[in-house]
């Protein structure tokens, strides 16, 4: 007998980028002898063997030999970079099966590696970039701006004309603070509504990624009562309520007898997979939160200065208590910011409160002027909103014709998103949340963008593609005639 006993039930990834052999134990069959074991592995093997001339993975093998094939200088960088960078990345995220690409350069809409492959990029370094990588005015403000400073360390006109340019676009926006990432913003806005509600608990929704922040790093991922990271507290999650998106019913059952300080939103679900709020939701939301005297917190790192000037909460007509921003506000460099009600943000001001009631907030390079130079140039480019009305066209047209691709291929799939974002989903079901998000065959999707990267068409693998003022028809019509030979092969495997 082999200790408790154990069944193997060994099944081949769908991709062999998704890693190795899957080896999944089920303590179920307790009778169980070493021989029966053995004979059980074995033949587990076999039917890896057939399964891997039968179903496809074949062609998974010949796209990631492509991928491999042209990157042999990014395949040493990641040896190199194992070493001294944790799975050879500075971001978990950035990782992807069988090893990152490693950028030398970016322009307009391309990324170029190492290895001098070119490749269209609808990441644009995590969505922030709107107006592609080093726009020609951003350049040349920055520039002129790297010969009068980097970092003041003081007050200075900058960052008073880009909290101006905020409160001038963003419907919520009275009064400002910068942060050097969403991260940050969140977290002092999460302080902000408990300081200025007396109150601890605080909500969130299933699929909210609001960054690294321990109270708000739960119920991320699948499974949602898991914790997403060791290293949390009880005492930091403890206070913080999940909620179920696009369910206004179920968010009220769930806060029913409970006192929150706020109820913190994506309009549109980046990390949970690129799912819109409904507007009714948002409304709903907005009239619960009166109601029960709770602040609603929009977070719009992504949907910020994207979905319109304004953010998502022009583009639904839904006006939230404190907005947090970030990525596309900081024009290429590092931002976050949360911004609000002038009532509710005056409890930063430690002239007017003091400790009690005080809500601190600060930083090192909050606000520095290469940032902010960049950010103002952005917004400003942006304000008009005839540049994201396009972006918005070109989106819901990418969308459409992604998903008439997929259709005519016969293949089960949802194209969401909202402006100028989208993701492919591998589902028969509409992904209305993070649950049914996470049920769509994400090997499926990998095996997909994987194939678009080895052709030159960057998607971080599995996350949601964005559009930017530097994509042209061009590079379109290159996205839909590979996915076109995606959905060709993926259907006769
Ligand atoms: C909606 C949202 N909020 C917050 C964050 C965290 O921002 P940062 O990575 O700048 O800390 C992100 C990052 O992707 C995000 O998408």
């Amino acid at each position: 007998m082999i200790g408790d006993d154990i069944q193997l039930d060994v099944r081949l990834p769908k991709s062999p980028g998704m890693g190795a052999i899957l080896l999944d134990r089920e303590m179920k069959n307790r009778d169980q002898s070493v021989d029966a074991f053995v004979y059980n592995l074995n033949q587990a093997v076999e039917t890896i063997i057939r399964q891997h001339s039968e179903n496809g993975i074949a062609r998974g093998t010949e796209v990631t030999e492509k991928y491999v094939s042209k990157t042999y200088k990014s395949k040493s960088l990641y040896e190199r970079a194992k070493k001294v960078l944790p799975a050879g990345v500075s971001y978990g995220i950035r990782y992807f099966e069988p090893y990152p690409f490693y950028t030398s350069k970016a322009k307009g809409c391309k990324l170029y590696d190492v290895d001098g492959n070119e490749y269209i990029d609808f990441w644009l370094g995590h969505t922030a970039l709107i107006l592609g990588h080093s726009p020609p005015a951003i350049v040349k403000a920055v520039g002129k701006q790297l010969e009068n400073g980097t970092q003041y360390g003081t007050s200075h006109e900058l960052e008073v004309e880009v909290a101006e340019q905020v409160v001038k676009m963003v419907p919520s926006a009275e009064m400002i603070r910068f942060t050097n990432s969403g991260t940050e913003a969140n977290m002092y806005a999460t302080r902000l509504a408990r300081a200025y509600t007396g109150k601890n608990c605080i909500a969130k929704f299933e699929g909210g990624w609001h960054g690294g922040y321990d109270a708000l790093q739960i119920g991320v991922k699948q499974p949602f009562n898991v914790p997403e990271s060791a290293g949390l507290t009880e005492g930091a999650t403890n206070d913080t309520i999940l909620l179920p998106f696009n369910d206004l019913e179920g968010v009220k059952n769930e806060l029913r007898e409970k006192e929150i300080a706020s109820i913190l939103v994506e309009p549109v679900l980046g990390s949970g997979g690129g799912v819109p709020a409904n507007k009714e939701f948002l409304k709903g939301l907005r009239e619960l939160c009166d109601e029960k005297n709770i602040l609603l917190i929009f977070d719009e790192v992504i949907t910020g200065f994207r979905l319109a000037p304004g953010g998502g909460q022009q583009y639904y007509g839904v006006t939230p208590d404190i907005t947090v921003l970030g990525k596309i506000l900081g024009g290429g460099f590092p931002i976050g910011a949360f911004c609000g009600r002038k009532e509710i943000m005056e409890r930063i001001n430690s002239l007017v409160h003091k400790r009690r009631d005080y809500s601190f907030h600060g930083g090192t390079f909050a606000a520095n002027p290469i940032t902010m130079v960049a950010g103002l140039t952005t917004l400003r480019t942006l304000e008009s909103g005839e540049l994201i009305d396009g972006l918005n066209r070109l989106g819901h047209k990418t969308r459409e014709q992604l998903a008439e691709i997929f259709e005519t291929g016969d293949i089960d799939a949802q194209v969401i998103g909202a402006g100028s974002i989208f993701n492919v989903h591998f589902t028969k079901e509409e992904v209305v949340d993070a649950h049914v998000a996470s049920r769509a065959d994400k090997s499926k999707l990998f095996d997909y963008h994987l194939k678009l990267i080895a052709d030159g068409i960057f998607m971080l693998p599995t996350h949601n593609g964005a559009l930017s003022a530097a994509h042209t028809n061009a590079e379109m019509e290159r996205l839909f005639s590979e996915t076109e030979d995606y959905a060709r092969h993926a259907n006769s495997s």
